[in-house]
């Protein structure tokens, strides 16, 4: 055969490969209102950067008359390309050929990049729309499933990974994506579950259909599986572009600076003003986030998910910042069992990606009441109290508004080894708040008083005046330094610079047992 006629068999096999499934079914995938894999790539990628591997390869399976129905790839489109100019290795399943189901060689693909990506030091975007394992092949699928979630546990903490569910992603399939970092989801067309609807209507006689079993606003509101959610497609894959613009390559490097015109000394008058003098009146913490970073520009992630702690990604001077704040307008800021878990889980990701975590504190305490006490309270708050002792990278404090009691310790204190500890003028440290500390302490005094009600209220005054400001603990080095709102931007951008070399190390071990 001349070379020209092999060049032209080897053009005619890309082609085919290139094609996944057919017109037919891609044409039946638009109508769906999805992507197909190729197209989903292009969009995660800067333009024209992706090369593909394994484009040719194709299953082994003899049963059922497989052998007969054999599509170049697989069902799966694996390679890497690049965002911002960044390495990044992508798999992304075609559900044009087979269901996207997974066989063993689609497995295998998905291991190679895997291991690459370990390799190479960059991160891995999964693109999941698919059948599940693929039922000719049985154990073989469950095998291959087994070897990703193992690589998917190796590499965590290793190099970010960030799934894609943008189609249904049913049984043990859904704990690859689970282990991932980050879950993005769009709405209507992405799906996960344990069990379809079919099998929960068997064993639990429920009636629900596949959105409201597994869509992406029950996962983002309910069960806190997915951290972004999206109306579509385009803007899932260009908010994946953002995220990692975040984020550093691996655990080794630091992450990448992006240049800014905001200035470092910056200074926002309205922020002095922002606490309402009544301290039981709500404000929105994301105005006080939004006014210090970079050019206003916030990150929300889980945004759906316990709002009365927010967590998100943001710059200061140009450089990432994991921000951990209250948020005092819904439920007071207060910490129940779906805040600790968010945020806890958020700190351990930005420690394992070298990224500065903030904190904002007005927190009333943990969460009261059998639901909560039932739900396991004590081991959920515990994950994040765990969470910020063991964090090594730069954390800095800025309590707003109150600190209350066990909340207080855990919310990134000195004594966690917070590395700075700023308070507002308007901050409130104590066991708990003066109304429920002078019913404690003046009980006896009240009740005896004519007027028990006027003497609660000047007992809670008294309180005030001792315990709720930032002084006491300023006094005794719990708060490095009470500073102007206003200033506040200045006063982080210093700490961090002052932070950017810290080497902190925590005594050798397997690996510590965080109450999981
Ligand atoms: C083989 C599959 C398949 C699978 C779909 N197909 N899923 N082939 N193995 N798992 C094939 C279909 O036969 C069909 O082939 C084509 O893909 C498109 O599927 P449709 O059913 O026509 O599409 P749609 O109506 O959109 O429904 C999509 C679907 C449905 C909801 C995903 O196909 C479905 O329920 N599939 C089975 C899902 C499932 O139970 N999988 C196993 C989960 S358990 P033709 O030739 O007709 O085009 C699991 C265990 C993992 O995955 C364990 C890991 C530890």
């Amino acid at each position: 055969m001349s070379m020209d006629r092999k060049i032209l068999e080897l053009k005619e096999k890309m082609e085919k490969s290139r094609s996944g499934g057919g017109t037919e079914a891609i044409a039946k995938q638009h109508a769906r209102g999805k992507l197909t894999a190729r197209e989903r790539i292009e969009l995660l990628l800067d333009q024209g950067s992706f090369e593909e591997i394994d484009a040719l390869r194709t299953h082994t399976c003899t049963e059922f008359g497989m052998e007969k129905k054999k599509y170049y790839g697989d069902g799966m489109v694996t390679g890497y390309g690049t965002v911002e100019g960044r390495l990044v290795f992508v798999y992304s399943f075609d559900f044009t050929v087979i269901g996207g189901s997974l066989s063993e060689t689609v497995a295998a693909k998905i291991v190679k990049i895997m291991e690459m990506a370990a390799k190479t030091g960059a991160p891995v975007v999964g693109i999941n729309d698919s059948g599940g394992a693929r039922i000719q092949e049985g154990v073989g699928a469950l095998a291959g499933y087994a070897s990703i979630f193992y690589r998917n546990v190796m590499y965590s903490g290793v190099v970010p990974q960030i799934t894609a569910i943008v189609g249904p992603a049913a049984g043990g399939a859904v704990y690859s994506p689970a282990v991932t970092d980050f879950i993005f989801m769009a709405q209507n067309t992405s799906q996960m579950f344990v069990t379809g609807p079919k099998v929960v209507k068997a064993v639990t006689h429920e009636d629900v259909t596949k959105e409201e079993l597994g869509g992406a606003m029950v996962h983002a509101t309910k069960s806190g599986v997915t951290h972004m959610t999206y109306d579509n497609e385009k803007d899932l894959f260009e908010g994946i572009r953002v995220l990692l613009s975040y984020l550093p390559q691996n655990n080794m490097e630091e992450p990448p600076v992006v240049k800014t015109e905001d200035p470092v000394d910056r200074v926002d008058e309205e922020l002095n003003y922002i606490i309402p003098d009544n301290p039981n009146k709500p404000y929105d913490v994301k105005d006080i986030i939004t006014r210090i970073v970079d050019d206003g520009k916030f990150l929300e992630v889980q945004e759906y998910f316990a709002p009365n702690i927010v967590i998100g990604y943001a710059r200061l001077n140009g450089k990432s910042i994991g921000i951990v704040a209250n948020q005092p307008k819904h439920l007071a800021g207060v910490l129940d069992i779906n805040a600790s878990v968010k945020a806890a889980r958020f700190v351990r990701v930005c420690d394992a990606f070298n990224v500065p975590i903030v904190t904002f504190e007005d927190v009333p305490g943990f969460m009261p009441g059998t639901v909560q006490e039932y739900g396991g309270i004590i081991r959920h708050g515990a994950k994040l109290l765990y969470a910020y002792a063991e964090a090594t990278v730069p954390r800095i404090t800025v309590i707003t508004r109150k600190a209350y009691g066990g909340a207080y310790c855990v919310m990134n204190s000195k004594q966690l080894n917070g590395d700075m500890i700023f308070a507002w003028p308007s901050a409130e440290i104590a066991v708990m708040g003066p109304k429920g500390a002078s019913e404690i302490v003046f009980a006896k005094e009240i009740a005896a008083s004519e007027n028990p009600e006027a003497k609660l209220q000047e007992k809670e005054e008294e309180y005030r005046e001792k315990f709720a400001n930032p002084y006491v603990a300023a006094s005794r080095g719990d708060v490095d330094d009470v500073i102007e709102p206003k200033l506040t931007r200045y006063k982080l951008i210093k700490a961090l610079e002052m932070l950017q070399n810290k080497r902190d190390q925590n005594p050798p071990k397997k690996h510590g047992n965080i109450p999981l």
